[in-house]
């Protein structure tokens, strides 16, 4: 297989999109973003973009001429029309497989495609659950402005997570070595923690008075199921964590990793002392503690 030099990405200006085409571009790789006519996004500096109407085939052939290969990074809501965050050949759980159907199609049609012409090839990331969002102030069950935990189960059960940036460099490592990566899953994480290892965390970092909620995964279950069937996507009564929690009964625990990814900055929304890299290194500590 060529080397691949030109890189398409759909969904560049987006949460994952902006830290992937920086890690990109870092990589010497020619970054071109495919962007909707009416977007609202702004493009950073030295990004060339096509603006196109995803609903023709001939714009999206003219679009994507003469480039080694596509990433797809747009929003979930949007479309579907990507792969990316799991591994929707295993999902062991009925409503996320109702909800990833059309996830499940693409890689349906990728295989049959790759199958009839052997130069045309995909890889599926599983990225595990984005990090980053804990610095939004409502990820994995934890309300920082209120602080607020809301705690599914026993809280104990393990999840992986990855930083953005990690899930960055794992989409360039991708690219660097396409023979090797060609059509099939490749599963990332940035480390293995759990509700209870965070909210030790949180409470020490942030002054200790958190009040937390049990709520049982079984009831998170029966909230997204009511969810989904009136047409809302995410299928979580709480956020992401009832999604983790049946991903960590779904998945055998496994020891944490020894490296994570390098983020920095401070979290938005956090005590001024709590930098984003001091939590990073604490939930590394915990994780590799367990
Ligand atoms: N594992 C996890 O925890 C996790 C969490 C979140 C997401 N994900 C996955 O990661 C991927 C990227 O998610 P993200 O949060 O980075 O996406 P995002 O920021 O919500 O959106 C990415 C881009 O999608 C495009 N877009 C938005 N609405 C659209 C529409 N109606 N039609 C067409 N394009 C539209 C926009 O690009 P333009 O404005 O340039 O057109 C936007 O910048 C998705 O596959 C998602 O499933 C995983």
């Amino acid at each position: 297989m060529s080397a691949i030099k030109n890189v398409t990405v759909v969904g560049a200006f987006g949460t994952l999109g902006v830290p992937l085409v920086k890690a990109l571009q870092e990589a010497g790789f020619h970054v071109t973003a495919l962007s909707r006519a009416g977007s609202p996004s702004t493009p950073p500096a030295g990004v060339e973009v096509k603006k196109v109407d995803y609903a023709s085939p001939e714009a999206l052939q003219a679009a994507l001429a003469g480039q080694d290969a596509l990433v797809s990074v747009i929003t979930t809501t949007a479309t579907g029309e990507h792969e990316f965050g799991i591994n929707t050949r295993t999902v062991p759980h009925p409503g996320l497989k109702a909800m990833l159907q059309s996830k499940i199609k693409l890689v349906d049609y990728l295989q049959e495609k790759s199958r009839e012409n052997p130069n045309l090839t995909w890889t599926g990331i599983c990225n595990s659950f984005f990090f980053d969002s804990i610095k939004r102030g409502s990820g994995f069950g934890f309300d920082l402005k209120t602080k607020k935990a809301t705690i599914i189960d026993s809280g104990d059960e393990p999840f992986d997570v990855a930083t953005l940036s990690f899930v960055a460099k794992a989409v360039v490592a991708v690219l660097s070595s396409p023979d090797k990566t060609a059509n099939r899953y490749l599963a990332v994480s940035g480390t293995v923690t759990t509700q209870n290892q965070l909210l030790a965390i949180l409470r020490e970092e942030t002054g200790g008075d958190w009040t937390t909620e049990n709520v049982a995964a079984t009831k998170c279950e029966e909230i997204g199921n009511e969810k989904m069937a009136r047409g809302t996507t995410r299928p979580s009564g709480t956020s992401c964590t009832s999604c983790s929690s049946a991903t960590a009964r779904a998945r055998p625990s496994r020891p944490p990793p020894t490296s994570s990814s390098a983020s920095r900055g401070r979290m938005p929304g956090l005590p001024s002392k709590l930098s984003w890299q001091v939590y990073r290194s604490r939930l590394r500590k915990v994780a590799l503690l367990s």
